[in-house]
């Protein structure tokens, strides 16, 4: 057995796999984005099938670009997008519907009625969520409530459902194996985060059959073999991508925080071993579960960073690539009174508005696409800085510094307003592809292939650090600015 370690992550929109080497290091990589499905206002979905040849092919690509086969590979790891749920026939794996994505608000109705019924709070008690129709629990009614027939079969455990992981899984072991990880679990609504399985109540209240659900492990366990690799590999590691962030970033110490920047943003602040409940309308989730210890952590989720960028490319059209931006801002001298409220898709942490849709603000015939592009990397670290607040206010305390990482984080400008927006100082890893690399440590922690590799005091490797500079007025002054524009785009 070698001790390369292939992981496979399935975002939002693009599935990739890389090879690690013992030392962490990518030693090959590839790479598909994939097709978005926007089939009515507020609905989002995924393929399936694309997703699933996309990552057949990208692991077999990464394998041969590494010169690996099988025998090489030690261990598989699978990070994945969260929430997204596919249902699928038991007996020949066919998806029954398309992916309904994370993003996607046509359960935002039904949601609205469960919280008027006063389900709220016992939803938060058991989850750490909110009723929004982010999560999984009432996607899955949905489709078994709009196809002819699935809610019949579903009862007879003729279907299963999963999140990506879980899909994923399935198809690599031939339908061997129907598992998931405690991280994914976590964002279903269905599952309760303290005694750590599905919930009785909570099935009941969103409908859902216990038939269809998945058997939930640890985020390193035994998940399975797959021989469509050439060979025979375990799979050893699973974590919902921003999880497996947290565990690539090193942060496995009570109070490290690290901010992920994909198609959304994620901010996790890893809380220990107890669940930390927010009263500022942030999420409490599993962190990881490794070696029967549970880790929990409070989450912050902005629905669209990335996703901004990708708009000025493919909507707008006023940049042909991401790093564009960052010669954009870092001409204007200022950001010209321009803000940018990207609720392209609501809201989400602290203000959790489903209404609510994006906004350009303060244009003037002085304003250039470069002002548009500003004031897009402005709103990440705008909402990115609304995160932080709320964590202080729940009782965090005061941040020393925030890792960042994902794609927005090559970004210089980027940083360094982040940084003096929220007045700590941002660190930046060298290698940004810690998604990925958490999902392999995960797995190369449990097959044994890289002994001591979750040890807390391993260091990340050449971390950038970018020091807060601007003038607390200044600061202030943009920070209201930002305030007057959520306020606008709030008001539905
Ligand atoms: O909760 C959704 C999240 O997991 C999606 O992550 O990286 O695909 O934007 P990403």
């Amino acid at each position: 057995m070698g001790d390369l370690v292939l992981a496979i992550d399935q975002g939002t929109t693009s599935t990739r796999a890389l090879v690690f080497d013992a030392s962490r290091r990518v030693a090959a990589s590839a790479q598909r984005e994939f097709a978005q499905h926007y089939p009515a206002d507020g609905w989002v979905e995924h393929d399936p099938e694309e997703i699933w040849r996309d990552t057949l092919q990208t692991s077999r690509e990464a394998l041969a670009k590494a010169g690996a086969s099988a025998d090489d590979i030690a261990a598989i790891g699978i990070t994945n997008q969260r929430e997204s749920v596919v249902l699928w026939d038991r007996a020949t794996g066919e998806a029954l519907h398309n992916v309904i994505v994370w993003q996607d608000r046509r359960t935002a109705d039904t949601c609205a009625a469960l919280q008027a019924q006063g389900h709220q709070a016992f939803v938060h008690e058991k989850t750490g969520l909110l009723l929004d129709p982010y999560f999984s629990a009432t996607k899955i009614a949905w489709l078994l409530d709009t196809i002819p027939g699935a809610r019949e079969r579903a009862e007879k455990g003729e279907l299963a459902v999963g999140t990506i992981d879980t899909f994923l899984l399935w198809r690599l072991t031939e339908g061997r194996s129907h598992k998931t990880d405690v991280t994914n679990a976590s964002r279903t609504l269905l599952f309760d985060i303290v005694e750590q399985r599905w919930c009785p109540e909570l099935l009941e209240l969103f409908r859902v059959p216990a038939a269809l659900l998945p058997e939930v492990c640890a985020s390193a366990a035994d998940f399975g073999m797959t021989s469509l690799l050439g060979g025979s590999i375990p799979i050893c590691g699973i974590a919902g991508d921003q999880q497996a962030a947290l565990v690539g970033q090193s942060c496995f110490a009570q109070g490290q925080a690290k901010i992920t920047y994909g198609t959304g943003g994620f901010m996790l602040l890893n809380t220990g071993t107890t669940v930390a409940r927010s009263r500022s309308r942030l999420l409490s989730t599993i962190a990881y579960r490794i070696d029967g210890e549970t880790h929990y952590a409070v989450e912050g989720s902005l629905f669209v960073a990335g996703a901004a960028i990708k708009w000025l490319r493919d909507g707008l059209g006023i940049i042909v690539e991401a790093k564009q931006t960052q010669e954009m801002a870092a001409r204007l001298p200022d950001n010209g009174g321009v803000y940018m409220v990207p609720a392209f898709v609501g809201l989400g942490a602290p203000h959790w508005c489903t209404e609510a849709r994006g906004m350009l603000a303060g244009l003037t015939f002085d304003s250039s696409a470069a002002h548009i592009a500003r004031a897009a990397l402005e709103s990440v670290a705008f909402q990115t800085a609304d995160l932080v607040a709320a964590m202080e206010q729940d009782g965090a305390g005061a941040l020393a510094s925030l890792r960042v990482d994902g794609g927005m984080a090559a970004n210089d400008w980027f940083c360094q307003f982040l940084a003096d927006i929220l007045d700590i100082v941002v660190e930046r890893p060298a290698n940004l592809e810690t998604t990925a690399l958490g999902a392999a440590m995960l797995a190369g922690h449990r097959c044994g292939g890289w002994p001591d590799v979750l040890d807390g005091a391993a260091a990340v490797e050449g971390l950038s650090r970018f020091e807060p500079a601007m003038e607390s007025n200044q600061r202030e002054r943009l920070r209201s600015e930002w305030r007057a524009a959520i306020r606008r785009a709030t008001l539905t």
